[in-house]
């Protein structure tokens, strides 16, 4: 059984009476033991996916408006807010991209970390609880694992709060893990050590997980398949080696020419997708690559493609409007 499935999620955001569209028809599933990278420039939707499969969107102003999700066969959509806040934190977590949104900045983090096991796993002594905790903080590269404990948010450096929000996620080892931009405040060797850790639980527990970076260079080595998203649709989906090997989308191949390389300075990896993602609200037709897309045809201009063999492209399969 599929650990999460995701069908045509759609997401606005909701201003007065206008409705901007931020995700379109999105359509994921993940396998128990699978990672799967979302990747994607700024702005196209990674970070709102996340949230909208962990029941966090920012209610009122950006909801769900469309779509189906089920964790482990169960739908999301038809639960309690008390269940699926039951859910998250013990069956499915999640890194953000921005650490201080997940750590209470008034509690210290040793006793936010102790409450996640006294929630979720009531049975344990506190004592366990605690070498689990230092355990867990040592895993991810903490020094003085047991002085931090007693530290508040503000008193630790960007690098250490992203680290214990990573410890807290896999604390309880989920069936999900969401990732979102986990290791971009983290040194190279604490980034490995990161990703390493994933890796593991995900190998040994079975944990499904889903990546997200605007970094397609970084899934290179921890994902099985890659989505690749753009202006809030999913535009490609293939194979981690086939997404390297023979990508199909216009968009995912200006994506690869941009993956860093030693032999090419900032500015010219920056220059190789002309343009920039188009905002939400901009009205446009067709395929919302079009406007920068070399290859574009009338038909691109004027009508959205569908997904066909794992790219939303009128250059790859029979597309017929
Ligand atoms: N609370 C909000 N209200 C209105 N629009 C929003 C809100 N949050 C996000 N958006 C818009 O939704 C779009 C997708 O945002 P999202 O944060 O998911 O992008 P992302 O792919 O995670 O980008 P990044 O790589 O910069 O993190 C963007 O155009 C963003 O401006
Ligand atoms: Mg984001």
């Amino acid at each position: 059984m599929s650990v999460l499935e995701i069908e045509a999620l759609s997401v606005d955001a909701v201003d007065g009476t206008q409705a901007v569209p931020l995700l379109r028809g999105v359509d994921l599933t993940l396998s128990p033991g699978e990672t799967l990278g979302l990747a994607g420039e700024s702005g196209s939707g990674k970070t709102l996916t996340g949230l909208a499969i962990m029941g966090l969107l920012p209610q009122p102003a950006v909801r769900m408006t469309q779509g189906t999700l089920r964790f482990q066969g169960q739908s999301l959509t038809t639960l309690s807010p008390k269940a699926r806040q039951q859910l998250r934190g013990s069956a499915m977590a999640m890194i953000f991209q921005e650490p201080m949104t997940a750590l209470n900045p008034v509690q210290r983090v040793g006793s936010q970390l102790a409450e996640l096991y006294q929630i979720h796993r009531p049975n344990l002594s506190s004592s366990t609880i605690r070498q689990e905790l230092i355990q867990g903080l040592a895993n991810v590269g903490v020094s003085e694992p047991e002085r931090r404990l007693t530290s508040y948010p503000h008193e630790l450096s960007g690098g250490l709060r992203q680290r214990m929000m990573i410890a807290m996620a896999l604390a309880l080892k989920p069936r999900l893990l969401i990732c979102d931009e986990p290791t971009t405040a983290l040194d190279v060797t604490i980034q490995a050590q990161v990703l390493d850790l994933i890796r593991t639980l995900s190998r040994e527990i079975g944990t499904a997980v889903l990546f997200i970076t605007h970094d397609l260079g970084v899934l290179a080595e921890l994902a099985d398949r890659v989505a690749v998203m753009y202006a809030g649709r999913i535009v490609e989906e293939q194979s981690v080696w086939d997404i390297f090997a023979s990508p199909k989308h216009p968009y995912t191949q200006g994506l690869l020419r941009s993956i860093p390389r030693l032999d090419q300075s900032a500015q010219t990896r920056l220059a190789i997708i002309p343009g920039q993602v188009p905002q939400p609200t901009e009205p446009l037709s067709g395929c919302r690559f079009h406007p920068r897309c070399d290859q574009a045809t009338a038909l691109c201009r004027h009508t959205q493609p569908r997904m066909i063999d794992g790219a939303a492209c009128h250059l790859f399969g029979e597309q017929t409007c």
